[in-house]
């Protein structure tokens, strides 16, 4: 089967860096491209990060460029609470090996598409500020290029961020509109979804088990992420949200979806950035996305584990 050819625009982000792994890790996908954008981090720092995990898990010549420094519209929101001042908190990082491409993200995805004989799969799993300024800028290429685009973002309950609004929609939910609005084929893997697969004791056994540097740093990312989940939600396990995208695209059915029309909440006075979720077709508006609804969870842990042995086998890049 030919591999789907994808480009991740990201945030890492600790869960960011898993969707990573297990995108240059697994054979059904062709990592074409990594964008990151601002989110979790200022976007220097995801930069850095994506860079950081590329390096320690030896994933070289795939192009990693910054993006958008803040949203389309007013001041950027981070998550220092849950991934440290870094983005990326708890293992030590050496100096990355892999360059910042020159490019900005916008033009690296362009440059992408038009250099790819076919179309291409977007995964969004930061805010969608890269993603709907690319739209803006080349709506016909993104209609011609653009296979689908599977994000994880929003929920069909409720928020993290606020009551009603998950992180990646409320940080940019203008973003989130043009994404929604787009007519491209989107599916949205959200909260309801992520908080069904969370990191457990026992897969962190898994990984350390595994007994190489990569699997040891992967163990040490989960090690802070599940104290920041614990200190901040009260959860005993962090959920995993970013990499269930990609493990969507690589086993299909493993995240079960149904067709849904999703509006992202611009003005709400307490819900700006909510994602509201017809499940029940009472609106009567057309299905504008297919909406995550449930997961196989052993499955997805096994792909994120099996990901970090194949790259700990390769071992790190070198500067
Ligand atoms: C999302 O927000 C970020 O903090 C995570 O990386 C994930 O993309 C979850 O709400
Ligand atoms: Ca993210």
């Amino acid at each position: 089967m030919t591999p789907i050819p994808v480009i991740l625009d990201c945030d890492p982000g600790h869960d960011d860096a898993f969707a990573l792994l297990l995108a240059a890790a697994h054979p059904a996908v062709d990592l074409l491209a990594i964008t990151t954008v601002a989110g979790n981090a200022p976007v220097g720092k995801t930069a850095l990060n994506a860079r950081r995990v590329c390096t320690v898990a030896g994933i070289g010549g795939v192009p990693v460029a910054a993006g958008l420094a803040r949203p389309l519209h007013g001041a950027g929101i981070t998550a220092p609470e849950i991934h440290g001042a870094s983005g990326l908190d708890g293992p030590g990082f050496g100096e990355p090996a892999v360059p910042l491409d020159p490019r900005d993200a916008i033009t690296l995805i362009r440059e992408t598409l038009l250099g790819h004989p076919g179309p291409v799969t977007l995964v969004p799993t930061g805010p969608l500020s890269n993603i709907a300024a690319f739209l803006l800028a080349h709506p016909e290429l993104a209609a011609e290029r653009v296979d689908r685009i599977v994000l994880m973002g929003g929920s069909t309950g409720r928020g993290n961020r606020t009551p009603a609004a998950e992180f990646n929609i409320a940080a940019d939910p203008e973003a989130a509109d043009i994404v929604f609005s787009s007519g491209l084929d989107v599916t949205m893997i959200g909260l309801n979804v992520s908080h069904q697969v969370p990191a457990s004791a026992e897969v962190l056994t898994r990984l350390r088990a595994l007994g190489t540097p990569l699997a040891e740093v992967c163990a040490d990312l989960l090690t802070f992420y599940g104290a920041a989940y614990r200190e901040v939600f009260g959860l005993a396990a962090p959920p995993l949200h970013d990499p269930l995208t990609v493990a969507h695209l690589v086993a299909p059915g493993l995240v079960s979806t149904v067709p849904a029309a999703v509006a992202v909440e611009l003005t709400g006075t307490h819900t700006r950035g909510a994602t509201v979720v017809d499940l029940d077709g009472v609106t009567g508006r057309p299905a504008n996305a297919r909406v995550g609804t449930g997961v196989d969870a052993a499955a997805f842990w096994d792909l994120i584990v099996d990901a970090v042995r194949t790259l700990g086998a390769r071992g790190p890049l070198t500067g």
